[in-house]
């Protein structure tokens, strides 16, 4: 297993551009499923997650080619309609393939994701939706199976704004016979982002990015070429990690509008945040002052940035509240983060943070993901030499983050460990 070694006290500077974003190469690919036309994406990042689609794509027999950060994907003939188990357990968002599958070929098996370290995260709102669509959806040996000889356009009302059950959702309507309207949906960048690349392959909607989105079907789509948009998580983390340090790091390539909560949560704790069209700098000169954040769905402040905002509290002067209100206990990085000598309290969805002026090094495990980069934010700070274990996590969302890291300055090594 895969470590991170990271010697603390190195102040961050300088310039770093940003990857594409994995939340939108996922369901793009997945999107590819909807033609029998070949489709390039272009700036994919080289992920874990973007290879784990990649194969899944490649067992459903569609054509994959990957070449540095351009894919390109050709759906001819689907040689199966099934998304096992053994994909799926390693990558929930796997469930993206349900709502095109089901669309073209009349019929889907997906195995069910499961729980996760971060909650439950069921995918009811996906069924529902496409049940109303007519599909007719049964659940048998761990396996969701949706059939439909073509899907109907219909009214959904989404009781919480989920995105990828809203990407499922869109895909399936944009082959649907009729017109559907989609309310409460997700207003993710990523969202809109995959409606930019349907309407290239000639899908009708009006809407995308906002809580209210109309598709009217069509009968076919046809194959299209798409850059995707920068990863905001992985800027906001750049942005953080140079924060955390007392640095000055621009990060370039970036969509400055897709990361206001940030921006402006950053500013309020005393930080420099200049924007241009493409570029984001971070300056900090002087302690930050705690301040406090709710996640919330876009445009609220993100879930998957709050690991990594609460690494950069827990320096701060003062207390703040971090209060996770997407996902029901992502908050396992607060017993690692308290063996680095933080001071968090949990009290039920709400950490109340009060601010050290030191954290020391530690050997911590990662658990999911977004709570691996805030481990790594926090040993960049921390005296002496911390041990990320498990960074198989951060291998999922992350591109070499312990070389982009070092672009800007840190000392931050990957080790082989074994157990
Ligand atoms: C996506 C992102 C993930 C991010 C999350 C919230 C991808 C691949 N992943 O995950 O990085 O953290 O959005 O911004 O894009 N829920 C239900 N029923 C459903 C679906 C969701 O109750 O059918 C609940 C979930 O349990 C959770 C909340 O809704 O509490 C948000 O989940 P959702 O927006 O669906 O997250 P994902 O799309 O899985």
């Amino acid at each position: 297993m895969e470590a991170f070694r990271i010697k603390g006290g190195t102040r961050l500077a300088g310039e770093i551009p940003a990857d594409g974003a994995k939340n939108a190469a996922l369901p793009l690919l997945a999107a590819t499923l909807l033609t029998a036309d070949p489709c390039t994406i272009e700036r994919v990042p080289n992920l874990a997650d973007v290879r784990t689609m990649v194969q899944l794509l490649q067992a459903l027999g569609v054509d994959v080619q990957v070449q540095g950060g351009v894919v390109t994907a050709q759906a001819r003939t689907l040689t199966a309609c099934e998304a096992p188990y053994d994909l799926v357990k390693t990558m929930r968002a796997s469930i993206l393939v349900l709502g095109p599958l089901l669309a073209r070929t009349g019929e889907a098996r997906v195995s069910l994701p499961g729980g996760c370290a971060i909650g439950a995260r069921p995918i009811n709102l996906h069924l529902e939706g496409l049940a109303r669509m007519g599909a007719e959806i049964s659940i048998q040996h761990g396996y969701v199976h949706a059939k439909a000889s073509r899907l109907k356009g219909a009214r959904l009302y989404l009781d919480f704004p989920t995105v990828t059950g809203t990407m499922n959702l869109i895909m399936a309507a944009a082959l649907a016979d009729g017109v559907t309207i989609l309310e409460n949906a997700a207003c993710e960048p990523e969202v809109k982002d995959v409606c930019d690349f349907l309407v290239k392959m000639g899908a009708r909607i009006d809407g995308a990015g906002s809580g209210r989105v109309v598709v009217e079907g069509v009968r076919d789509l046809s194959g299209a070429r798409h850059a995707m948009i920068p990863d905001r998580i992985e800027v906001g983390t750049l942005m953080l990690a140079g924060a955390i340090t007392g640095g000055d790091v621009t990060v370039t390539g970036t969509r400055p509008a897709h990361l206001e909560a940030l921006i402006q949560k950053l500013r309020e704790a005393g930080a420099s945040v200049e924007v241009t069209a493409t570029t984001i700098r971070t300056r900090v000169e002087r302690r930050l002052h705690a301040v406090s954040i709710r996640t919330q769905p876009h445009p609220g402040f993100p879930t998957d940035l709050q690991a990594q905002f609460m690494a950069l509290m827990s320096v701060a002067d003062g207390m703040g509240i971090v209060s996770e209100t997407v996902f029901e206990s992502r908050f396992t990085h607060v017993a690692e983060y308290a063996r680095m000598g933080a001071n968090i309290r949990l009290e039920g969805q709400n950490a109340v943070v009060t601010g050290v002026e030191k954290l020391s090094s530690a050997e911590v495990m990662a658990t999911d993901l977004r709570a691996s980069a805030g481990l790594v934010l926090a040993g960049l700070v921390a005296d002496g030499e911390t041990l990320v274990r498990r960074i198989y996590h951060l291998d999922r969302g992350y591109e070499r983050l312990e070389h982009k890291l070092g672009v800007l300055g840190a000392e931050v090594s990957r080790a082989t460990m074994r157990g």
